[in-house]
């Protein structure tokens, strides 16, 4: 009988991609998102999917079977985090101790949290170890509430939880939807457009930014292997880019000539992150995929699926 896992989110990106390889790897998917922000297009059709709320009751029939739960839902827009706290509170920290409830219920052997590099926002140390930790606005409190009950119930209840903290995950299905798009979609959508990309800041701001297939190779050994019970990890790259030298990547894959407006900043960001990555590396992970590839392949499904829906013409 092929293993049953959940992963809520799963109609987001990184949930999307996520179920996707689930479903080649052989293990069977069901899927929570309430389509706040991701869509239907993103979910493969072999995905048992639930539109539901993560803070709802009723979700708990749904753990029943489930041997492994990924929680990647979550209210995670920056800007509207800060706009409406009681909302991020209530979708991160509320919504993961219903899913930690459900999960505890029905006796799930792995539970796997989604956090952020948004935990180091008041860290100044680089390469950043998982160690320290210092969130400052509303996202990354509300995503450190979620992880603290991921703590809280590993202790209480001998619960296999890991938790890994993401830097900049990109890749096809990214959520250029947004007001203001995760950059590498931003930049590339304006330039197959024909329009210049928008920088914020002066573009010296520095991201550590990982493949989203090289978060899954981690998101797998994170279910399959104990070493990874209780502990935190990072997901990242170990290498970061400026916004500047990301759109100059772009550019010599699209040679649009077209150069960047600048706008004014954007507030609440950090000025750098990058990961320390030798506790994932340890357990025999690493990142596979280089920025200019990564980046060939954001392009190529923004042009085959992103520009078309723009466009008003029928997806391919
Ligand atoms: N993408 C990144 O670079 C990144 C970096 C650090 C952490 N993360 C974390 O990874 C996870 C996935 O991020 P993503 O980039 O795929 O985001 P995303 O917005 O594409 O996906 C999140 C999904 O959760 C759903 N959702 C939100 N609130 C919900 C609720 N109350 N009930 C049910 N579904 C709900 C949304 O509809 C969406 O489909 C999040 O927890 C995020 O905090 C992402």
């Amino acid at each position: 009988m092929r293993r049953c896992i959940l992963v809520t989110g799963v109609a987001g990106f990184v949930g999307s991609n996520l179920a996707k390889k689930l479903l080649d790897d052989g293990y069977r998917v069901r899927g929570i998102d309430n389509l706040s922000a991701g869509t239907r297009e993103n979910l493969d059709a072999r995905v048992d999917f639930h539109q539901a709320d993560i803070r709802d009751a009723e979700i708990h029939s749904l753990f029943d079977g489930v041997d492994g739960v990924f929680h990647l839902a979550a209210k995670n827009c920056l800007s509207e985090c800060l706009k409406d706290p009681l909302g991020a509170a209530s979708a991160n920290v509320l919504g993961t101790l219903n899913i930690l409830e459900a999960a505890r219920n029905a006796k799930v052997r792995k539970v796997v949290y989604a956090d952020t590099s948004a935990e180091y926002e008041g860290i100044t140390e680089f390469p950043t170890k998982e160690g320290k930790i210092r969130p400052i606005g509303v996202y990354a409190a509300s995503k450190h509430g979620g992880a603290t009950f991921c703590d809280s119930y590993s202790q209480l209840y001998n619960m296999n939880i890991t938790v890994l903290r993401y830097f900049n995950v990109y890749g096809p299905a990214q959520d250029w939807r947004r007001v203001v798009p995760p950059v590498m979609s931003a930049f590339i959508i304006r330039m197959l457009s024909g329009e210049r990309p928008t920088i914020y800041g002066t573009g010296e701001k520095r991201r550590d930014f990982i493949y989203v297939d090289d978060v899954n190779d981690f998101h797998l050994l994170a279910l399959e292997d104990p070493r990874t019970d209780s502990r935190v990890f990072n997901v990242g790259s170990g290498v970061n880019f400026s916004v500047n030298e990301i759109y100059e990547l772009i550019e010599q894959q699209l040679e649009t000539g077209l150069q960047p407006i600048s706008h004014p900043d954007l507030p609440g960001e950090a000025q750098i992150t990058l990961a320390d990555i030798s506790e994932s590396r340890s357990l025999g992970w690493r990142p596979k995929v280089d920025i200019r590839e990564g980046l060939s392949l954001s392009i190529q499904y923004i042009r085959e699926r992103v520009m078309n829906e723009r466009l008003g013409i029928p997806k391919l």
